[in-house]
């Protein structure tokens, strides 16, 4: 994978549909201004790979979101599978599913690789956002959220994993303890607001593009901004703009 230089290789556009036709009715109006489009579990268990070959073919690279946690023979074979759809760039595990699920995984991308083909970048889910301390000691996992997230991102580094989707609060910590090879992909982006607050859906710590950009970021992850906006190609050149101006 071999991302451009220019800014737009650092947005990727949550498509968050239920349907294929509609992703690719919106993806089609904004693909020359992404670097890639994020597939979630919605639209993938909705359209299949069908949606992938067709996003992909728009040009943009695929973020396949499908977040596997399972065995290690599981995982190494559902990664494979998504590398042989073709055009997906970036393709995501659960740090939680342990080392040996991880390096399974990682055995799968350079296994493509290995064949000659584009190797899709592996990237790990630490804790989910959506966890706070008590939700986390609820399930048994032990301390605060941003320290188990930095060791699950060493872990994941360790294992071999390409990068993690991490909020902003904890790219900078993520970056100085992983190094500048290591990438990290953001959600919970939100333009700054020009007038009035900025909307914040049901994201509880959102950031903006700059931000995400000088905590470190490689990829800024943007769904709803762009998603619900009146103008979705406007909405989708403003954040590129202020990405390239917070390089
Ligand atoms: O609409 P919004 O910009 O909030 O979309 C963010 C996208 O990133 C959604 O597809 C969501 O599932 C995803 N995501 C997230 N928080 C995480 C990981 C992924 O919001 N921690």
């Amino acid at each position: 994978m071999t991302f451009d230089a220019h800014p737009r290789s650092n947005l990727i556009v949550a498509l968050d549909f239920d349907s294929l036709s509609s992703a690719v009715r919106f993806a089609t109006k904004i693909a020359d201004l992404v670097g890639m489009f994020k597939i979630g579990k919605q639209l993938f268990t909705a359209a299949g790979p069908e949606v992938v070959r067709q996003v992909s073919a728009l040009g943009p690279g695929v973020f396949l979101d499908l977040k596997y946690h399972d065995i290690p023979n599981t995982v190494a074979g559902a990664v494979l599978s998504a590398a042989g759809i073709g055009g997906v760039q970036l393709v995501n595990i659960h740090a939680l599913g342990g080392s040996a699920m991880m390096r399974a995984a990682v055995q799968s991308v350079n296994a493509v690789s290995a064949m000659g083909e584009d190797r899709p970048r592996l990237l790990a889910v630490t804790i989910l956002t959506s966890l706070d301390h008590k939700a986390m000691r609820e399930v048994g996992i032990s301390g605060l959220p941003k320290d188990r997230v930095l060791k699950l991102a060493k872990l994941a580094k360790k294992a071999g994993v390409d990068g993690v989707v991490a909020s902003v609060q904890e790219a900078k910590a993520i970056r100085k303890a992983c190094g500048p090879e290591f990438l990290i992909a953001t959600p919970g982006v939100r333009p700054a607001p020009k007038a009035g607050a900025a909307k914040q859906d049901d994201q509880s710590r959102t950031a903006t593009p700059t931000e995400a950009i000088r905590a470190g970021a490689d990829f800024v992850i943007v769904g709803r901004p762009i998603l619900e906006a009146a103008d979705p190609r406007q909405a989708t050149q403003e954040i590129v703009d202020e990405i390239a101006a917070a390089q």
